[in-house]
């Protein structure tokens, strides 16, 4: 019995290491893609304060559209080419929430 649980284990371990690698470079990402004009906490630079506080009157969903579209006519720049939409709705999710689930 304890023989099966440590082959499932290491089974699982593979995924489990990609699926928080994904997380990890999201997060990285967002402090570093995003953080290079909203600052590296997100407390704002030349882009706005980007923390939950601030984002409040914002939905997931019209988040994540701001992430793929970006704000026409301003610095916040489209990221349609380099996220894809379960992307960019995780990192509404990690904006709104503060932590990546
Ligand atoms: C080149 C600079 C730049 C980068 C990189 C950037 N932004 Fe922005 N972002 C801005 C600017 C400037 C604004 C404010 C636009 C305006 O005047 O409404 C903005 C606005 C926003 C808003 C709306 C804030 C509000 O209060 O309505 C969100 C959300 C946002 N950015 C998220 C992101 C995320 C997430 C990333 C990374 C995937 C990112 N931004 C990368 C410059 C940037």
């Amino acid at each position: 019995m304890l023989r099966l649980v440590s082959i499932a284990v290491l089974l699982c371990a593979p995924a489990m290491a990609e699926e928080s690698s994904a997380k990890t470079e999201l997060i990285n990402l967002v402090h570093q893609d995003c953080g290079s004009c909203h600052g590296l906490t997100l407390k704002g630079g030349l882009g706005p304060d980007i923390r939950p506080e601030s984002l409040s009157h914002y939905d997931i969903e019209t988040l994540a559209t701001v992430v793929l579209d970006g704000i026409p006519e301003t610095a916040m720049p489209p990221w349609r080419p380099l996220l894809s939409e379960a992307d960019a709705d995780r990192i509404a999710k990690y904006l709104l929430q503060g932590e990546l689930k």
